[in-house]
């Protein structure tokens, strides 16, 4: 079992917990304490699907709001939904909320319980890959809005979040594939989880997943936990993420394979224009390339990098680039460079 705390200054703590067997270890104690408006356990429809059993086994007579699965339902609609479901629960100001489910479950669910009668404590468990070493880790919550994503939102962490090997064992590869693009990214981040990635046989292995999600959640809190709220070192996260956010705007590609494609792209634009170590950048390509499983070449619409919310002046890309193992360099380009820069980069590249 691997035990983290992430402390936002002097405010909350976040208690991180990945361990075997959380229904019988971690929620069963907490039913006693959900009951009799105590709490609400939130999920959503594929989730409950899977887990109906082992919910109504270990946390019976806890209520349950279940949303529609998908991004398409991460809308104020759901949010004031499930708000009104914490209402009729009866939840008090000391009551809990449970969510329990991927991304999309942890950021709508994040968000209610930091605004029912101005926060009460939310319990992270997350169930895919993706929402286990990122997304339940540093209290971002949010909604889409007015075809926005994460519009809404507000920085609040959980009390604490329980991430679980079990989940892994139903999830669909592509939804593997989407956690893997960002434990790629912290490996380009973290020397010794990319030396971890390079040696693995098999990155899809289930066995290999479960012992590598607590590195990533350590290095993902260790970040968030030097810059809570995104003002400098935690852009560091978003490697990959602004040419990977518009490859994803103009392709039918999952999320973690934009950000591999976004790696891809703009560790060669490093290479343009830092001294980068040219080892890592050979081996960050076979890395995401592994992942990828083949594919062709994205669609590009850099135009939509534009939008990119952490660009700072208007008319110019601003990103994290990788350059070594573990390190990383910000680069502002004006757009029309960035532009044919990732052009040619894409002829060398496919
Ligand atoms: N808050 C953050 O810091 C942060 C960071 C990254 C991403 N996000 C957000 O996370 C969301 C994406 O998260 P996601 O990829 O987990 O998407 P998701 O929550 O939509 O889950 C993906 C699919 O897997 C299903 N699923 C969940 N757990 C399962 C399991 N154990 N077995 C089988 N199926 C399962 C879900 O029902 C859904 O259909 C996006 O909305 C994104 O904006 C937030």
């Amino acid at each position: 079992m691997k035990r983290f705390v992430i402390r936002e200054r002097d405010t909350r703590e976040s208690v991180v917990v990945c361990r075997k067997n959380i229904f019988s270890a971690e929620l069963a104690p907490m039913r006693g304490e959900l009951l009799g408006g105590g709490g609400i356990l939130f999920t959503d429809s594929n989730v409950y699907a899977l887990y109906k059993p082992l919910l109504e086994k270990y946390l019976g007579g806890v209520p349950v709001f279940v949303m529609p699965a998908g991004e398409a339902h991460k809308n104020e609609e759901t949010l004031f939904k499930l708000l009104k479901g914490m209402q009729e629960a009866k939840l008090r100001r000391n009551s809990r909320l449970i969510a329990l489910g991927g991304g999309v479950v942890g950021d709508v669910g994040g968000l209610a319980a930091s605004l029912y009668m101005r926060g009460i404590s939310c319990v992270q468990v997350p169930t895919t890959l993706l929402a286990q070493v990122d997304s339940s880790v540093g209290g971002k919550t949010a909604v889409d809005f007015g075809g926005v994503k994460n519009l809404i939102g507000a920085f609040s962490q959980p009390a604490r979040v329980i991430a679980d090997p079990l989940f892994l064992e139903t999830l669909p590869r592509r939804e593997l594939k989407c956690g893997l693009g960002e434990i790629v990214k912290h490996g380009a981040l973290s020397a010794p989880l990319f030396e971890t990635l390079t040696a693995a046989p098999d990155l899809f292995d289930l066995g290999f997943l479960a012992k590598i999600v607590p590195e990533n959640i350590a290095f993902k809190a260790s970040v968030v936990r030097r810059d809570p709220r995104e003002k400098g070192l935690r852009r560091c996260l978003n490697l990959g993420h602004t040419t990977g956010h518009a490859i994803e705007l103009c392709s039918d590609l999952s999320h973690g394979e934009c950000v591999l494609w976004g790696l891809l792209f703009e560790s060669r634009l490093a290479a343009r224009h830092f001294d980068t170590d040219k080892a890592f950048s050979d081996a960050l390509t076979s890395l995401c390339f592994r992942v990828l499983e083949g594919g062709e070449r994205p669609p590009l619409d850099l135009r939509k990098a534009l939008l990119d919310k952490k660009n700072t002046s208007s008319g110019a890309v601003t990103l994290a680039v990788p350059v070594a193992a573990g390190q990383f360099e910000i680069l502002e380009l004006p757009f029309a460079r960035y532009e044919e820069e990732i052009g040619r980069i894409a002829e060398e590249l496919c």
